[in-house]
């Protein structure tokens, strides 16, 4: 059985006073949740404050990015140790903004991957098609090049430890969610992609997540779905009640 994995993309946003009185009223709101695992990745800068402020709760702590390296001249970056330290036991490789906007390639990817388990964080791989590449129909061979690059050269030991989130890039910020249908037969051809590189007992414990204009109002639909196992969610996160909400509908 997958437990369910509810998780919030901030982005690139929130100012420490703003992601204080976020994650005090995330505590507040989810202070006796159970049933599925609840994550915030707030950017960098807040991951101290929030930290502290979801003490005690059931909400655990995630980076949006980490750094292949552990330590060394790399002006400007962070490595899992650190993130380690903040408190993270999560962190968002590969999504699709890091790919477009500041060319992580999946052996970039690959790379941080690494470093995540490494640093025994859990990492949340991000793998997602395009419009264009949905169009044309390839899907499915895209993903199978994306993701194989990408976990090339992790071991089994260390693969049972990742997530994988399915965020088709035309469904991001756009508020055109894939259908429940749809998203459940990419996430069943993600699985069946991991029966393939590792083996059946992988596949079925791997938790896929969906990400892309995930709503209270569709949430219910796509987690009903078989091998729908949670959100990674960028806009609705940003509201307590509307994460808190998607989160309950995740274990009705
Ligand atoms: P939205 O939920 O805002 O579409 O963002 C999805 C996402 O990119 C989460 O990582």
């Amino acid at each position: 059985m997958r437990k369910p994995l509810i998780a919030g993309n901030w982005k690139l946003q929130k100012t420490i006073p703003e992601a204080t009185a976020l994650a005090g009223e995330l505590k507040n709101e989810l202070a006796d949740f159970t049933g599925a695992d609840l994550l915030v990745c707030p950017p960098f800068i807040d991951l101290g404050v929030v930290g502290r402020e979801i003490l005690g709760s059931p909400i655990e702590l995630g980076a949006q990015d980490i750094f292949w390296e552990d330590t060394g001249a790399f002006t400007g970056e962070v490595s899992g140790p650190m993130l380690k330290s903040a408190g993270c036991s999560y962190v968002i490789v590969g999504h699709s903004e890091r790919r477009g906007f500041f060319g992580d390639t999946d052996e970039v990817v690959n790379k941080k991957l690494k470093a995540a388990v490494r640093s025994v964080l859990i990492p949340i791989l991000c793998v997602g098609e395009s419009l264009e590449k949905r169009e044309q129909k390839v899907t499915k061979e895209f993903l199978r090049k994306q993701i194989g690059a990408s976990i090339q050269g992790i071991g089994i030991e260390w693969i049972a430890r990742i997530v994988v989130a399915y965020e088709p890039i035309w469904a991001i910020g756009t508020g055109l969610s894939a259908s429940p249908r749809m998203a459940n037969k990419t996430h069943r051809f993600i699985r069946e992609l991991f029966a393939e590189h590792y083996d059946e007992s992988i596949a079925k414990n791997l938790r896929i997540l969906y990400g892309g204009s995930v709503k209270p109002d569709n949430a219910r639909a796509l987690i009903a779905e078989e091998d729908i196992d949670g959100f990674l969610i960028g806009g609705a996160s940003l509201k307590a009640d509307s994460f808190a909400t998607i989160a309950r509908y995740s274990v009705l």
